[in-house]
């Protein structure tokens, strides 16, 4: 028993913040954020938005292609740094604006591997084979954790939610998934803040050591993808789309590099949602889905990396 992803649906917020409107805000330059990055620009949740609302847009999609209604969703994984509270989690609060009671819904928390971290989780009971659908989906607003005078920090996120659902298959779907962590990295990129006795704890805004998680990045990924392909003795060339996490062009062109991939054949939105954490990967994933470059047949590489450090693939046959 296997699990596929049947459909994908996505959202962006309608306002757009473009890298001109961020020189007025800050001491940086289209050039600079276009040339180290990628970006061009990035959505913005409207104040009354939260995570839940934007993962209920995407999630409607992406039941709507499935054909089914969403009663017919066993199980609700939602992937977010950025929830809409402490508790219940998104989740739970999703699945209430869905209509829908009595399934499962949990949150995962692996920051910008949360997609990959949501999807492996959510194969795993399907492939247990209780379930018929699973809804999986990453969800941010992080605008909302931006120190927005950091030139270093907030010139690189956006806000939007992406969604899958899965379905029983009786051949893979979702071949492998490789999942790591390791925690020791935890205060290169962290929002070390909480709430405690009713006041703000630490500082809750997005701090990262730009340069040194790049290195890690471009070499976690590296090692996680080589794990995916040889634990489906697939070579490189196997590989007909890659759709990686959305947080630099460079870093997407490194491994594209180590895969021996034109860029072509990768799924490529960070130009224009900048790095919308665990959302990225499905948002970019509907995109490439829905203007049909995704094909039956072919065989679809996710990866990421995110604070933690966590990281992962998911190998998927389409
Ligand atoms: O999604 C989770 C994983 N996250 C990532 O993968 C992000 C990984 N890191 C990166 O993408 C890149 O490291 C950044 C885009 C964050 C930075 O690029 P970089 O090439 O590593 O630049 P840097 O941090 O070494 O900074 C270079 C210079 C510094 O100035 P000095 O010290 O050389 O004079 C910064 O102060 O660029 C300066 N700088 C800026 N200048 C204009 C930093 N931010 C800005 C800015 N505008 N927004």
């Amino acid at each position: 028993m296997y699990s596929r992803i049947v459909s994908t649906g996505s959202y962006l917020p309608e306002k757009t913040l473009t890298n001109h409107d961020l020189e007025r805000m800050v001491d940086t330059s289209d050039e600079w954020i276009y040339t180290r990055t990628g970006i061009r620009e990035r959505h913005i949740a409207a104040d009354h938005e939260f995570a839940s609302d934007l993962a209920l847009h995407a999630s409607r999609r992406a039941i709507e292609a499935a054909g089914i209604a969403p009663r017919d969703i066993g199980l609700i994984v939602v992937a977010t740094t950025t929830p809409d509270m402490i508790f219940p989690s998104t989740a739970c609060l999703l699945q209430a604006k869905l209509r829908i009671r009595n399934c499962p819904a949990f949150d995962v928390q692996a920051v910008c591997s949360g997609f990959i971290y949501g999807l492996a989780t959510a194969d795993r009971f399907m492939r247990s084979g209780c379930l018929q659908h699973a809804l999986v989906v990453g969800t941010e607003v992080y605008s909302r954790i931006l120190d927005w005078s950091d030139r270093a920090t907030c010139v690189l996120f956006g806000d939007g939610a992406g969604a899958v659902v899965l379905g029983r298959s009786d051949a893979p779907g979702i071949m492998s998934s490789h999942l790591h962590a390791d925690g020791s990295y935890s205060r290169m990129l962290s929002v070390p803040g909480s709430v405690c006795g009713g006041k703000v704890a630490g500082r809750p805004f997005v701090q990262m050591e730009g340069n040194a998680v790049f290195k890690f990045a471009v070499k976690a990924l590296d090692e996680v993808v080589g794990e995916a392909l040889a634990a489906n003795a697939l070579q490189k060339s196997d590989i007909d789309w890659l759709v990686p996490h959305q947080a630099n062009i460079r870093i997407i062109q490194a491994t594209a590099r180590k895969l021996g991939l034109s860029m072509e054949r990768v799924v490529v939105t960070v130009d224009r949602h900048a790095n919308t954490s665990a959302a990225s990967i499905p948002l970019a994933l509907d995109e490439a889905v829905r203007d049909g470059r995704v094909r039956a047949g072919q065989h679809v590489l996710l990866e990421a990396v995110g604070g933690g450090f966590t990281w992962g693939a998911v190998l998927a046959k389409w």
